[in-house]
C-alpha cells in the first residue's frame, strides 16, 4: 500500500500542493483529477522526490517511497519531455532496464527480452530504430508506455497519458492499463476530465490544492465539490463532460 501523508509543495513560498494525504490500494486504478494548476503533476513529482516538499511522507510498504524509487514507473506529461534529444524507441525503452543492468554495460538477454516484448505490446516494434522525436503523439506516449512496462514497477505513475493521442494509443493504453491492474499493480492517472477515463477509475482524487474529495466516481463528481474545485464555469458542462446526472 502506498500511503500520501500531509503532503505540502511550496514554489517561492506559494503553496502548490497543500496537506494531501491519501492511499493507493493494490489492483486499483486511481484517477487524479483537477483544474490547470491544481497541482497535480507536482504531487506526483514531489512524491517522487523530484520537487523538494516543504512537508510529508510518502511511504510505500512502511518504508519511504523515495528509497524505493525502482518499484515506481513515471510517465510525466509530454510536456515535460524534450523531444528534440536525439534517442531511438528501443533505447528509450531500455533505459528502464539500466538501472538493474548498469547504464555502463551491455545489457542482458533477459534485459533485451524484457524491452522487445514491451515495445511489441504497444505495437511499436516496426518503429523500434526511429528517433522519438520523429513519432506522432500517440505514438510518442506508446514509448513511455513500454518504458513503464520495461521496468517491471510495481507502481504506475502516468500525468496526462490521453493528450493528443488517437483511437489506436487509446484502446492499447485502456488494454494494459486493465492488464497491470489484473497483476495487482497500483496505478495513479492524473487525467483530464474525459468520462471514458473517469468511468475506468475505481477512485478518484479530486485536486485544487488541496485534496478536495478521495472516493468512487459518483461520490468525488458531486455538484458541491466541482465547484469547489473548479468555480461556477464548469456546472454549465458538467453533465455532458462526466456523463452522469444529478
Ligand atoms: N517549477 C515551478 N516553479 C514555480 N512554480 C511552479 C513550478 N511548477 C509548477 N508551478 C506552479 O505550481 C502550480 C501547480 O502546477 P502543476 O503543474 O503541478 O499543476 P497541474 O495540476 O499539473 O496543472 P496542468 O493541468 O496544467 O498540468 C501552478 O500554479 C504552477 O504555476
Ligand atoms: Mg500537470
Amino acid at each position: 500500500m502506498l500511503e500520501v501523508q500531509h503532503l505540502t509543495v511550496s514554489y517561492r513560498g506559494v503553496s502548490a500542493v497543500e496537506d494531501v494525504s491519501f492511499r493507493l490500494q493494490p489492483g486499483q486504478i486511481v484517477g487524479a483529477i483537477g483544474p490547470n494548476g491544481a497541482g497535480k503533476s507536482t504531487m506526483v513529482k514531489a512524491m517522487l522526490g523530484l520537487v523538494p516538499t516543504a512537508s510529508g511522507v510518502v511511504k510505500y510498504r512502511d518504508r519511504a517511497l523515495k528509497q524505493q524509487l525502482n518499484a515506481v514507473a513515471y510517465v510525466p506529461q509530454r510536456t515535460q519531455i524534450d523531444w528534440d534529444y536525439p534517442v531511438t524507441v528501443w533505447n528509450v525503452v531500455m533505459m528502464a532496464r539500466t538501472r538493474q543492468t548498469g547504464w555502463w554495460r551491455e545489457p542482458n538477454r533477459q534485459s533485451k527480452q524484457i524491452v522487445a516484448t514491451a515495445i511489441d505490446r504497444v505495437g511499436m516494434w516496426e518503429l523500434r530504430h526511429r528517433q522519438i522525436g520523429e513519432l506522432s503523439g500517440g505514438q510518442q506516449q506508446r514509448v513511455f508506455l513500454a518504458r513503464s512496462l520495461a521496468q517491471e514497477a510495481e507502481l504506475f505513475f502516468f500525468d496526462e497519458p490521453f493528450v493528443g493521442i488517437d483511437k489506436k494509443t487509446e484502446t492499447i493504453m485502456f488494454d494494459v492499463f486493465s492488464e497491470l491492474k489484473l497483476q495487482g499493480k497500483t496505478l495513479l492517472v492524473i487525467t483530464h476530465d474525459l468520462a471514458t477515463t473517469l468511468i475506468k477509475c475505481d477512485r478518484l482524487l479530486l485536486l485544487n490544492r488541496q485534496l478536495i474529495a478521495n472516493g468512487s466516481l459518483k461520490e468525488v463528481t458531486t455538484t458541491a465539490n466541482i465547484q469547489r474545485a473548479y468555480g461556477d464555469s464548469i456546472l454549465l458542462i458538467r453533465n455532458s463532460e462526466f456523463g452522469i446526472r444529478n
